[in-house]
C-alpha cells in the first residue's frame, strides 16, 4: 500500500490539479511525453500491482495492531482484517477489480492523451481506494462514511443539472 499503490496513485493524482495562490491561479496538466509517461506507469503499476492483494499474506507487521482497541478505535486489527476478508471474499476480489478497472481506464485516457477526463479519474481512483478502505481498514469512521455520502450526493444533483434539457421548448 503506502511503497506501491500509493505513490502510484500520487502519479494520477498529481497529474492535474488547480492552485490558487495570492498571485493567481496555477493549474498543472499533462504537457510533454514524460509527464504522460508518468501517468502511464501510475496506471500500470495500479492495474497489475493490486493483484497482489489476492494473495494471503499479514496486513500488517507483528505486533501493528492499528487503531482497534479501546472505546474510539475507529480501524479493525489486522486479525479482523483478515476474518472480514475470508468471511466474504467475494467482496475483497470486487474491491481489488474495482481498483484495477480505474488503472484500465486511466490506460485509455493516456493513449488518446485525454486531459479533461483525469479529473474523473482521479476521483473514481479516490473512490477505488476509499470504498475498500472503508470496508475493511476503518469502518467505525463514520464522519469519512458521512464525507464519501455527500460527495456522492453532491456529484449525483450536478449530474442531474447538467443532464437538464434546454428550457424553452
Ligand atoms: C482491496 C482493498 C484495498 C484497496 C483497493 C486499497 N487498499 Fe489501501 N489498505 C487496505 C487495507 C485492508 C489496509 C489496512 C492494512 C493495515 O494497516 O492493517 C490498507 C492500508 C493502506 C495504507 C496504509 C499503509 C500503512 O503502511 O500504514 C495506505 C497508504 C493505503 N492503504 C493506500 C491505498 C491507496 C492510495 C489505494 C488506491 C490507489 C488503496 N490503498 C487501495 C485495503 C485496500
Amino acid at each position: 500500500m503506502r511503497d506501491m499503490l500509493d505513490p502510484a496513485a500520487d502519479n494520477i493524482f498529481d497529474a492535474v490539479k488547480t492552485v490558487y495562490t495570492k498571485t493567481g491561479v496555477v493549474e498543472t496538466v499533462p504537457k510533454t511525453e514524460h509527464d504522460w509517461e508518468k501517468i502511464r506507469i501510475g496506471a500500470v503499476t495500479l492495474a497489475e500491482g493490486v493483484y497482489l492483494l489476492k494473495i494471503p499474506r499479514p496486513f500488517a507487521p507483528p505486533g501493528d495492531e492499528n487503531n482497534s482497541s479501546g472505546s474510539d478505535a475507529t480501524e479493525l486489527s489486522p486479525a479482523q482484517i483478515k476474518a472480514k476478508l475470508e468471511a466474504d471474499p467475494v467482496l475483497w476480489n470486487a474491491k481489488i477489480e474495482a481498483l484495477r478497472n480505474v488503472g484500465l481506464e486511466v490506460l485509455e485516457i493516456v493513449k488518446e492523451k485525454r486531459v479533461a477526463e483525469l479529473w474523473d479519474a482521479g476521483y473514481n481512483l479516490d473512490q477505488a481506494c476509499e470504498s475498500c478502505h472503508i470496508q475493511y481498514w476503518y469502518p467505525g469512521d463514520k464522519a469519512l462514511l458521512e464525507k464519501i455520502d455527500r460527495d456522492i450526493q453532491e456529484r449525483y444533483e450536478r449530474s442531474q443539472r447538467a443532464g437538464k434539457p434546454p428550457r424553452g421548448r
